[in-house]
């Protein structure tokens, strides 16, 4: 057994993770007085909520009519009818009262003339239920909107006494008798461990983007709380689900917004077409993201593609005003600059879809409590563990996530989850004593990984999981790709017990971190493509050109993915097609959001 002294540390409550949905839970947790820590392996304002550029989505109509049935209307169709009616509701009610939070906690939203939030058109956001023209509904800080709320959502944490435990990163989850008691965590900077008991867990790790070769996402973004959830037994849901966004720069797959089209930007292909008109008649290059990353990789395999290989597309900002571009797109004309070396007042920037969220997670209610589903109750609550954010699946982006709508799901659910510990966490109670066996199992995990003598370097399987994943389980998949896709991959998890790491220090130990971040990315990585061969449809952003068609007889549930070893096994739960409110006590009436072919 591995000997490691532990340091004890006693909460109500203990986030996981400091972006956007972490510290607005952390936040909601503290206002109420909860004794909470958050615990996080980044300093809080580097987390990957800083590089969300256009915006967050609330319909707040200070552009022009709009309502929360509206918004809730394009999520549900933006989600392909795959997502959660209770929770889509709840997140379009709450919106605008979440944005006006932040604006009151300090969040420097840019104005209007008269000096209301300023909100911008984004893809799948229209009006009178898609009968209308686009909406202006995404409220932006010109283009560093996750930037501005997280600074903002971190020094609130820290005057409402939030402790931060920094540089630290999350083992393994503790689960005693069935709950959820505690994480076991590694001290980055000087290598001691800590055993963090505590009521109430919430995960708010982020997404796993790096399961693929090109991301817009951080490094970081390493499904770390998919990673210890699937290692606690408890499944993944609905993993098949991975958004390419249209405009990843071409090469680096730095973020260019989707602002940028809100704002007026258009995309050709190599003979100058707007090529999007032909595919979205009505909303163009603001259909929702998969539909345009689909014509864009439509647009290049038929040989219309830009650049010496024709495999990209340009998008065109020569023509907007430079007033737009100075006040509500700084930062992308510095990408533009750094990352493609074009100065995109003169020429357009080179893009590619590229992959941008996951619309898969821990699967939860809207509350954020984490879901243990059994064939008698696909419902059952998992006591002590919640998950926000896009570690999360509540489900409200079913199978494809409009663009604005992940910052407001951060904002919502967190909040959400700090509601609902406020009723469920008992204050007077103690809190769990250390489980003892649970953290040994964590340490022996660890001291395993950082003594494993086998053959292959982190960096070689995490390259041959990368290149899998980007190649088969891509914009468009087939019987054949998914098929071989799934075979590679049990063989490249097969391959972690052969995994060599030759720095045995506990102190900023890189080679070690990087193995215990592809550890948690292997069955993030595992269940997407296990997950989408099994799926017999098209919907959102899994295309499937064997079955083109969406298929709800067959196909509108959730999937769920318990990971043992190399291997999955699939399960499926209903969709939640239940409203909070119905159409008499002034909800949407659901006749609004029946499934329909999906056009924009
Ligand atoms: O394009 C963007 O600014 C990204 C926004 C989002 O993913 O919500």
């Amino acid at each position: 057994m591995a000997a490691y002294e532990t340091t004890v540390h006693d909460y109500d409550v203990v986030v996981v993770g400091a972006g956007g949905a972490g510290l607005r839970a952390t936040l909601g947790m503290a206002e109420q007085g909860l004794r909470t820590a958050c615990v996080t392996k980044v300093f809080p304002t580097r987390s990957h909520t800083v590089a969300a550029q256009g915006g967050i989505a609330a319909s707040l109509s200070n552009m022009g009519p709009d309502s929360w049935q509206w918004h809730m209307y394009d999520t549900v169709k933006g989600s392909d009818w795959l997502g959660d009616t209770d929770a889509m509701e709840y997140l379009a009610r709450e919106a605008p009262k979440a944005v006006y939070e932040l604006e009151h906690y300090g969040v420097p939203f840019s104005r209007t003339e008269d000096g209301r939030i300023y909100q911008r058109p984004f893809g799948g956001h229209t009006t009178e239920y898609g009968e209308g023209p686009p909406v202006q509904r995404t409220c932006a800080a010109a283009d560093r909107t996750g930037h501005a709320i997280l600074h903002t959502l971190y020094g609130q944490s820290l005057k409402n006494n939030a402790e931060f435990f920094i540089e630290y990163f999350a083992l393994d989850l503790i689960i005693t008798d069935g709950r959820c008691t505690g994480v076991v965590c590694w001290k980055l900077d000087d290598g001691t461990m800590h055993v963090f008991n505590a009521k109430m867990v919430v995960l708010a790790t982020g997404g796993y983007g790096r399961a693929y070769f090109s991301a817009t996402s951080a490094h970081t973004c390493t499904g770390d709380g998919g990673g210890m959830v699937a290692r606690a037994g408890l499944p993944l849901q609905d993993m098949e689900f991975v958004q390419f966004h249209p405009t990843g720069i071409y090469g680096s797959g730095c973020l260019i917004t989707e602002g940028a089209r809100g704002e007026g930007g258009y995309l050709t292909n190599s003979e100058g077409e707007r090529f999007m008109e032909r595919y979205a008649p009505t909303y163009k290059d603001l259909a929702s993201r998969d539909v345009v990353s689909r014509c864009m990789t439509m647009e290049i395999r038929e040989g219309r593609g830009v650049g010496p290989d024709k495999d990209h597309i340009f998008l065109n900002l020569m023509h907007l005003p430079p007033e737009t571009l100075d006040l509500r797109l700084p930062g992308i004309s510095e990408s533009a600059k750094i990352f493609a070396g074009v100065d995109l007042t003169r020429a357009p920037i080179p893009v590619l879809p590229t992959v941008h969220y996951n619309m898969g997670g821990i699967p939860t209610n809207y509350w954020g409590e984490v879901l243990a589903p059994t064939e008698e109750n696909p419902d059952a609550i998992f006591p002590g563990l919640m998950a926000v954010g896009e570690a999360g699946c509540a489900s409200v982006h079913g199978a494809n996530r409009l663009g604005s709508n992940s910052l407001i799901d951060l904002v919502v659910f967190g909040r959400a989850a700090a509601i609902r510990a406020g009723e469920v966490v008992d204050r007077a109670g103690a809190v769990p004593a250390t489980n003892k066996p649970e953290v040994d199992r964590a340490l022996d995990r660890f001291d395993g990984l950082r003594h494993a003598k086998g053959t292959m370097s982190t960096a070689e399987l995490r390259d041959q999981m990368q290149r899998t994943m980007q190649l088969d389980a891509a914009v468009f998949r087939t019987d054949k790709t998914l098929a071989e896709g799934v075979v590679k991959m049990e063989g490249i998890a097969g391959k972690v017990d052969d995994i060599k790491v030759t720095d045995r220090g506990l102190i900023w130990n890189t080679d070690l971190m990087e193995t215990l971040e592809l550890t948690n990315l292997m069955p993030n990585a595992l269940t997407t493509i296990v997950a989408a061969e099994a799926r017999k449809e098209s919907r959102g952003a899994h295309a499937h050109e064997d079955y083109p068609e969406r298929d709800d007889a067959n196909w509108r549930k959730h999937s769920l993915a318990w990971v043992d070893g190399n291997k999955v096994k699939l399960a499926y739960r209903p969709v939640h097609l239940e409203p909070l409110t119905t159409a008499e006590e002034g909800g949407i009436d659901l006749q609004k959001i029946a499934p329909k072919k999906r056009v924009y």
